[in-house]
């Protein structure tokens, strides 16, 4: 098929050649097109971006949870231009300073004895590497058998093969890949706004989703089990903050059973909730770490897993040791210099700081808007990842009916007020970059509450 080049300035003709030669990931290209195509963005600085046609929007979910230090940022660019001009590549068996100072770095940064890092350019990578290093583990230490692995119900650890089966949720439906791998092991997630026990409280709900990890071990066999992997605050559903019981008791289980703790913070790492790691907030030290988006605020592809020196010194010794595993754009000297950069920036801003404090603004704010749109069931989040779940009646807590098309209309409401939110399904989830101010906190939850205000109208709620 042959079509014309569409001018770069043109808005029309880009959405035109979206519509027909690109996949927008996750999106219908029918209803897409349907919309006026993809936001095509012209620029984008600190909170905001700028879409083709001069309409600016406060990019409510720092792009996918990623943009943490702000759009714009000419001195990562430059960094990686520096870094690009000098060494633009990794060569087989080979490192750079820049990758070696990073590691370095986030072996300081992270909490315990994580100490050694593969790199990899994004979180489904970084996920599936922990994955195969915590069974290569097992395999080296003569457990041979370790190949299972647990996940929690409403998670999402990537889209490739070996990670798409990893928890699960309704906006992530997997009925073209079937059937699901036997090693993967699901479990009831420590959500107790929808807690699957009839906990009678939090506390109870963290315990009784903790022991739920132990029976599924003991019922898989733990001579079978590899590994626990879980975010230590789950986004997916909004922002789902486990009652404080529940990490250390499935910490307690794991070293129990022999069965390894791998966190995902490709989300929660570099500073969103407020604290550097989600480990560091929960208060628990997992056997490996997966990291991505954050690490570079998404200027370049990066991702990783860090391990504690007990899980990474069983691939040392002999050539029997050697852990076989690579990707050919692993440890790019580019990403390491803009990680290096962007964590500078994290540091010199203090955002780790300003995560915290706009967090907890932007929670009031929530919490004050339940108080008034009984449309509203829950408010959830700690930091910068903060949710709501709207629904139809909160005493039985039933989702509205798909054909009302709540998600849309709020999604439609918040382009009218400058806001970029797609709304999925039934959780409002509000995750801005971590240098948003205290006006900017208020602007966003203004605008949010009037387009819930107008939608309650709209379906007289
Ligand atoms: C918690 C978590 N893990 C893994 C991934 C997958 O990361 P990527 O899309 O970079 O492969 C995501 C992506 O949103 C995520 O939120």
């Amino acid at each position: 098929m042959t079509s014309s080049m569409p001018s770069p300035t043109d808005n029309n003709a880009l959405k035109d050649a979206a519509n027909r030669h690109l996949f927008v990931g996750m999106t219908n290209a029918a209803q897409l097109a349907e919309e006026g195509g993809p936001l095509v963005m012209e620029s984008a600085e600190g909170i905001h971006v700028t879409a083709m046609d001069g309409k600016k929007y406060i990019d409510g979910i720092s792009g996918m949870y990623f943009r943490n230090v702000g759009h714009g940022r000419e001195e990562i660019a430059k960094a990686i231009y520096d870094q690009l001009s000098r060494v633009s590549m990794n060569v087989y068996a080979g490192a750079t300073p820049a990758t070696i100072q990073l590691a370095t770095k986030i072996a300081n940064l992270t909490p315990g004895d994580l100490t050694r890092t593969f790199f990899c350019q994004g979180g489904s990578e970084a996920n599936e590497s922990s994955l195969k290093m915590a069974q290569a583990y097992h395999v080296r230490r003569g457990d041979r058998g370790r190949y299972k692995v647990i996940s929690r119900k409403g998670s999402y650890h990537g889209s490739t093969y070996g990670t798409m089966w990893l928890g699960g949720h309704p906006g992530f439906p997997r009925i073209d890949y079937q059937p699901k791998p036997a090693n993967v092991i699901t479990v009831p997630a420590p959500h107790y706004y929808h807690d699957e026990f009839g906990s009678k409280s939090p506390e109870e709900c963290g315990e009784r989703a903790a022991k739920a990890i132990e029976e599924a071990i003991l019922f898989e066999g733990p001579e079978s089990v590899s590994a626990v992997i879980g975010e230590p605050i789950s986004q997916p559903m909004g922002g789902v903050v486990p009652p404080s019981n529940y990490w250390p008791m499935v910490r307690e289980i794991c070293d129990k059973y022999g069965v390894l703790l791998i966190f995902d913070e490709v989300i929660t790492g570099f500073g969103r909730l407020g604290t550097w790691f989600g480990a560091n907030y929960v208060g628990v030290t997992p056997d490996i770490m997966s990291f991505a988006k954050g690490i570079t605020s998404g200027y370049f592809p990066v991702g990783g897993s860090i391990a504690t020196a007990q899980v990474a010194d069983v691939f040392a010794g002999g050539p029997e040791k050697t852990w076989s595993h690579m990707y050919t754009y692993s440890a790019h000297p580019g990403g390491a210099a803009a990680a290096l950069k962007n964590l500078e920036i994290v540091e010199r801003e203090n955002l780790v700081e300003n995560a915290r404090a706009r967090g907890e603004q932007m929670h009031e704010r929530l919490e004050e808007m339940k108080e008034k749109h009984p449309m509203i069931g829950d408010v959830r989040g700690v930091g910068l990842i903060q949710g709501m779940e709207f629904v139809k009646n909160r005493e039985t807590k039933e989702h509205f009916d798909a054909s009302m098309r709540v998600n849309a209309r709020l999604t439609e409401k918040f382009i009218e007020r400058g806001i970029w939110i797609r709304v999925p399904a039934y959780i409002i989830p509000l995750a801005p970059p971590l240098i948003i101010n205290a006006d900017q906190v208020d602007e966003l939850c203004t605008a949010v509450d009037e387009s819930i205000t107008e939608v309650e109208q709209e379906l007289g709620v």
